[in-house]
Formats: structure tokens, sequence, C-alpha cells
């Protein structure tokens, strides 16, 4: 299986992925800024690398167009975002349907978007997180594959609970990609993943560190 990654700077979910050795080759890994340190991540494990700088098109539209060509060019099976941050076309989400994974800083559908730690801390949650999912139009809202929970204490502040969360962004992330990869994940009509078990029944996902 072939994988294509995206990002847009530090690339330290990139690198908890290649560190995971899963059962597929990273062909290439893309960024949308040409200051993303997570390039240099790939270029020393030796994956290809491209740039395509949004601020070079004229639209949305054109960006993600020229964005599909570029990946596509790479044939991948599974297109892995991580950290890359661009609000995609729908057509460029349904050109990838099925095969196109986010992870996104927050137990959603609790704070989608931006400053979600923050926004955490604000609220006074007890419980925050990371979730792993299927990327469709809405931004945010794809079925989701794997969460992870961590506290929230009461001496955080943003570097604090960014970490904590992070860390187990690094474990979750790979799970799922390699779920996927082994087919293991069920998308049922009603947009619920449920993961198939080694008897090729289903199972809900409850994600507990093992
Ligand atoms: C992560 O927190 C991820 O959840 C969010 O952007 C951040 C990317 O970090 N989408 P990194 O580039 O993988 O270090």
């Amino acid at each position: 299986m072939r994988i294509v990654v995206l990002i847009s700077g530090r690339g330290s979910n990139l690198q908890a992925i290649l560190a995971a050795q899963l059962d597929a080759e990273i062909v290439a890994v893309i960024s949308n800024k040409t200051d993303a340190s997570g390039l240099k991540i790939a270029q020393t494990a030796g994956i290809a690398t491209a740039v395509l700088a949004h601020t070079d098109f004229a639209s949305r539209a054109e960006f993600d167009v020229a964005m599909m060509r570029l990946i596509d060019s790479y044939q991948p099976d599974l297109v892995v975002l991580a950290g890359y941050m661009r609000i995609l076309t729908d057509d460029f989400v349904h050109h990838y349907h099925g095969r196109l994974l986010n992870i996104h800083p927050s137990l959603l559908p609790s704070y989608a978007g931006l400053n979600t730690h923050q926004r955490a801390l604000d609220d006074g949650v007890k419980a925050h997180g990371c979730t792993v999912h299927f990327v469709t139009p809405t931004l945010d809202h794809g079925p989701i594959i794997i969460q992870a929970v961590v506290p929230v204490l009461p001496s955080d502040d943003v570097a604090s609970l960014s970490a904590r969360v992070l860390q187990m962004e690094h474990q979750i992330y790979p799970t799922a990609i390699r779920w996927w990869l082994a087919k293991r994940i069920v998308l049922n009509t009603n947009n619920r993943v449920n993961l198939l078990n080694n008897t090729g029944s289903e199972q809900t996902v409850f994600y507990t560190g093992s």
C-alpha cells in the first residue's frame, strides 16, 4: 500500500507514523508551505518531498485541483493529513472518499476548528483529547475512527495540555492507519465506524491504549 502524507508544519505526527514502521510505503510528503520543518523529517527518512504553495494560486479550487494532480502522481492508496492546515474543497474530499484521514486535537465533535486547547481550558472541561477521522466536506466532522482522552489538570496551560494531547496523537494516528491498511475499518451506512476483529465480526472502537 502507498501513502501520501500532507503537512503544513512541524511534522511530529509524520515522525510518529514513520517510527511505527507500518506495512506500507510512504511514497511522498507534500507541504503547502516551503518552510514546514516536517519536510526535513521526510528528507532524512529518504522520502520524496514536494511543496505546492497555496499562495501561488488565485483560488482554493485551483489550488486543490493542482494538489490532487500532484498527490495522484504518486498513486497513493491512502492520503493522510498530518497537521495540514488547509480547508479542503468538496471536490478534493470526494475524490479521496474513504481513503482520506485527518487527526484533530480535540474530542470531536467538541472543538472543531482552531485553538482547541485554549477553548477547552476556557470552558473548564476535565477531559480533552484527540480524534482520527475520515474527512468529509464538513470541517472536522467526518466519521470518527479512534479517540484518546487525557485529563485536564488544574495547573494546565496551552503548552502542557497540548503536549499531553500530542503524545496521544502519536499513538492513535499510527494505530488508525494500521487498522485502515489491514482493512479492519468498516464504515457503516449511518457513517459510524466499526472495527473488524480477527474473527471477522464488528466491534465498536474504544481505545484504551493497549
Ligand atoms: C497536531 O496537533 C494535529 O492534531 C493538528 O495539527 C498539529 C500538527 O502537529 N491537526 P505536527 O505537525 O504533526 O507536529
